[in-house]
C-alpha cells in the first residue's frame, strides 16, 4: 500500500455523539462529515475556503471544514448548526435568524450561524479584527465590526442586512 492509499481510523464527537470512521488520509473534514458520517448540516459551497458554508465549531472555534483534513482532527469535538439547539429550544442565534428573516435559500445559513456563534465568543475573549480601532480596548460590536468579522461567510442570496440584524439581536442581552 502506497502513501496515496493510506487510511486511518479516527473518532470524532459530532453534536454530542461519538462517531468512528475510517478515512482516506486525503479526506477533508467536510467530506468525512457529509460523506462518511451523513452529517449534512455543514454545506459544501466552494470547497476552497472561500464561502464559509462548511463552517462548524471545532473544539469551540469556528473552522471551515473544507480546509482541514479529517485525520488532523482525530478526537475533536465538533458542533454543527444542527447541534446548537437544546432539544426543542433553539439556540439564541438560530432564533434570531428566524426572527430577523436572516436567510433566503438557506444554503449558507448553517455556516453563518456557526460562524456568528464563534465570532461572538471571539469578541467576548477580546480578539481584535481588521477594523478594530483601539487594540487596547474591549472590542465594540459595531455593524462595521460584525460585517468584517463575518466577511468569510458569503451569501449568494445577499441576505446580508437581515443576517446583520440577526447577529445584532443575538448579541443584545
Ligand atoms: S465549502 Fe468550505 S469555505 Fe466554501
Ligand atoms: S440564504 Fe441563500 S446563500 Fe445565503
Amino acid at each position: 500500500m502506497g502513501p496515496a492509499d493510506a487510511r486511518t481510523a479516527i473518532t470524532l464527537e459530532v453534536d454530542g455523539e461519538r462517531r468512528s470512521l475510517l478515512v482516506d488520509n486525503r479526506t477533508t473534514l467536510l467530506d468525512a462529515l457529509r460523506e462518511g458520517l451523513g452529517v449534512t448540516a455543514p454545506k459544501k459551497g466552494c470547497d476552497h475556503g472561500q464561502c464559509g458554508s462548511c463552517t462548524v465549531l471545532l473544539d469551540g472555534r469556528r473552522v471551515t471544514t473544507c480546509l482541514t483534513f479529517a485525520v488532523a482532527n482525530d478526537g475533536a469535538h465538533i458542533l454543527t448548526s444542527a447541534g446548537l439547539a437544546e432539544g426543542a429550544d433553539l439556540h439564541v442565534m438560530q432564533q434570531a435568524f428566524l426572527d430577523q428573516d436572516g436567510l433566503q435559500c438557506g444554503y449558507c445559513t448553517p455556516g453563518q450561524i456557526c460562524s456568528a456563534v464563534g465570532m461572538l465568543d471571539e469578541v467576548k475573549s477580546g480578539h481584535a479584527s481588521y477594523v478594530t480601532g483601539d487594540l487596547a480596548a474591549e472590542p465594540e460590536l459595531s455593524d462595521e465590526e460584525i460585517r468584517e468579522r463575518m466577511s468569510g461567510n458569503l451569501c449568494r442570496c445577499a441576505a446580508y442586512s437581515n443576517i446583520l440584524a440577526a447577529i445584532r439581536q443575538a448579541a443584545t442581552p
